[in-house]
């Protein structure tokens, strides 16, 4: 008898077993089959150990986590020291060649230009103060009214964080708003900016064809604002004089207004475009800015 009761029992947890998996519908079934045995949403540690094969329906099981883990991050110092060498490459390639090169150079592989800005970004993480924002500052401390022309203006962050109309200009547009050329020749109209940026951007070997560009589009009184590299101004270190330098701007037409070399990474110059204009014809001495080339991390 109690042998009977245990069977119908038996037979009744097995019916219940079959109807339970009966009410999962076949699309989960078959996911739930053919899923791979590790988490959906593993942390980032667990999701990197899975390669593409792994995804199949019997992963192979995991090694101890500390044999698993060093491969993957040999790898990622080899690509992040790929990356790294890329960037200094192609900075090494536009301190070294004219605006008219770099501009072709980048029009044969865009996507240089992206390599290039990530490997300038990383660089720029480790300053702890950006020029650009002692720009912004500067800018937002005068007549919002006033319109800009940012040469070479990387990824246009000075256009983001301020009300004037600014002419973004760089070697490649990603975005729409900024004016892809060679800054020696731009599009912008004679005497129609009110305030030239130079920001880490006198690059080229022709970089006095950039500031008489800048020249040409500034009104009369404009403003002109430079910051670069404090290296590229050490004499003691193969730097140019920096009142060489000055003496050359103020050759082109521009009255030289001020001067800041508190910053231990960047100097800045402040240049006004004279009124009248001479109109006699001066040979410029212009000194050779160095190329700035970042050393390995
Ligand atoms: C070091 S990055 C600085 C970017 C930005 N001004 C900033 O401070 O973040 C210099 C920029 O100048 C641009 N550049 C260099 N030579 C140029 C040229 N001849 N015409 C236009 N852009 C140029 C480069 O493509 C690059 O985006």
């Amino acid at each position: 008898m109690e042998s009977r009761v245990k069977r119908r029992n038996k037979r009744k947890r097995m019916s219940k077993n079959s109807s339970q998996s009966q009410s999962i519908p076949l699309h989960k079934q078959q996911q739930s089959q053919t899923s791979p045995r590790f988490p959906q949403n593993p942390p980032q540690s667990k999701r990197r150990k899975c390669d593409a094969t792994s995804s199949s329906s019997s992963p192979p099981p995991p090694p101890p986590s500390s044999s698993v883990s060093k491969p993957l991050s040999f790898l990622d110092k080899m690509k992040a020291k790929l990356r790294g060498g890329h960037f200094r490459m192609l900075n090494e390639k536009l301190y070294t060649c004219s605006g008219y090169e770099a501009l072709n150079f980048f029009k044969k592989d865009p996507t240089l230009f992206n390599v290039y800005h990530a490997g300038y970004r990383e660089q720029m993480s480790h300053w702890p103060e950006q020029p650009v924002n002692i720009i912004i500052r500067w800018l937002k401390n005068h007549c919002p009214s006033w319109t800009v022309a940012d040469f070479g203006c990387g990824d246009a962050c000075l256009a983001r964080n301020v009300n004037n109309k600014v002419f973004s200009i760089d070697l490649v547009s990603n975005d729409p708003s900024i004016i892809a050329c060679d800054m020696s020749n731009t599009p912008l109209d004679s005497s129609s900016v009110d305030v030239a940026v130079f920001c880490l951007s006198l690059m080229g070997i022709n970089y006095s064809n950039y500031l008489k560009e800048a020249h040409r589009v500034l009104k009369a009184s404009g403003c002109l604002l430079i910051a670069e590299v404090r290296s590229r101004f050490d004499p003691n270190n193969g730097g140019a004089d920096p009142e060489t330098f000055c003496r050359a701007v103020q050759g082109l037409g521009f009255t030289s207004t001020s001067k800041d070399f508190s910053n231990k990474m960047f100097v800045l110059f402040f240049f006004k475009k004279k009124e009248k204009q001479s109109q006699k014809i001066k040979e410029i001495e212009w000194p050779e800015l160095k190329p700035c080339l970042y050393k390995r991390r």
